[in-house]
């Protein structure tokens, strides 16, 4: 198929490109760049330099004539988007409109939608499955879920089938080295211990020790984002063949304490990573993790890739690859 990639310059969008250039797909780049990277396009790839705030660099791209779009172009903090939550409503909820639009104006109806684990807030019950309440605890869980909501509304109007793909905590790179980019301030547990074992950190603040869990510390469900690519090329190859829209959760149904992870990480790296109990972050639910029951059923899918050795080795390899780079 032929697939429009937007936000395919990013962090998961860079693995979401290899994963369908590995499956045969032909595929172009739509970035603005503004947290995307040059160094991540993949060599084969068709670029267009544009912005989802804008319509018209839309309707130009959508012109060009797509089977399929995926769609990760999002801000993702979730702090931020507590602070500046205009932001998140021009980007995030305004910017997937004109996606929309543009997409069903060229007759392009298919499409993979990069949804969150956010959408739920804190669990009710754990694993949590697709039937599980959304209660977003932010607001940029709340765009994920207005935004699920609106695809389910074209489905109906414009026959447009999308795949809702739910991921909880992305982590890794791809093993075999093809990108490269780090993220520029990461807010997200992995990177900031890299950053702590590179030396561009002091120290891990680990938030909260004494939380109900095995060693006190919050349990996150990691998946590995070569995992998750490849879910994209999966539920795209679905829902086409299917003609019928799909939502599922992406998790390992494995979940790592952060203490887990910093202890794997000091193994894998062999450098000790200064850490530090700090108080708890507000809002941070003391557990979660996925079942991909649903996800295995319905896209054939499950995580090979996600155990912890795996995500922060394939991690380690790319930030030893900056050595050198100035922070
Ligand atoms: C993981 C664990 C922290 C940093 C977020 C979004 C979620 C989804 C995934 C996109 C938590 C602890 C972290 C640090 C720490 N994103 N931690 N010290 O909050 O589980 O999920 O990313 O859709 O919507 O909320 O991820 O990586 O921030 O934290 O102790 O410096 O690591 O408390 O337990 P989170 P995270």
């Amino acid at each position: 198929m032929k697939v429009l990639v937007v936000g395919g310059a990013g962090y998961i969008g860079s693995h979401v490109v290899h994963a369908f250039l590995s499956a045969g797909h032909d595929v172009t780049v739509f970035d603005n760049l503004s947290s995307g990277q040059l160094i991540n396009l993949v060599p084969g790839t068709g670029f267009i330099a544009g912005d989802i705030r804008h319509p018209d660099d839309l309707d130009a791209a959508f012109s060009r004539g797509f089977d399929a779009f995926v769609h990760l172009a999002a801000f993702k903090a979730v702090g931020e988007s507590m602070s500046e939550p205009e932001k998140y409503s021009v980007n995030n909820l305004s910017g997937t409109i004109n996606i929309l639009n543009a997409a069903c104006a060229h007759g392009c109806k298919r499409m993979v939608f990069s949804s969150s684990a956010a959408i739920f807030g804190s669990p009710q019950y754990l694993p949590i499955d697709e039937a599980h309440p959304a209660n977003p605890e932010s607001y940029y869980g709340f765009t994920k879920l207005e935004i699920e909501r609106i695809l389910a509304w074209y489905d109906r109007i414009r026959g447009l089938r999308f795949a809702a793909l739910r991921y909880f905590n992305a982590a890794g790179y791809d093993p075999d080295g093809t990108v490269l980019g780090l993220e520029s301030n990461p807010q997200n547990l992995l990177p900031i211990i890299m950053e702590v074992a590179m030396g561009w950190r002091k120290e891990l603040q680990i938030f909260g020790n004494d939380y109900d869990t095995r060693d006190g510390t919050c349990v996150r469900d990691y998946v590995h984002v070569s995992d998750l690519a490849r879910a994209h090329v999966l539920a795209l190859e679905t829902i086409d063949r299917e003609d019928e829209s799909l939502t599922v959760n992406l998790g390992s149904e494995t979940g790592i304490t952060v203490t887990e992870m910093l202890e794997t990480a000091r193994e894998v790296t062999g450098v000790e990573i200064p850490a530090r109990y700090v108080d708890r972050r507000p809002g941070d639910p003391s557990e979660l993790y996925a079942t991909s029951a649903h996800a295995k059923k319905r896209i054939g899918w499950e995580a090979e890739l996600s155990d912890c050795k795996t995500l922060i080795s394939s991690t380690w390899d790319v930030y030893r690859k900056h050595q050198t780079a100035e922070k």
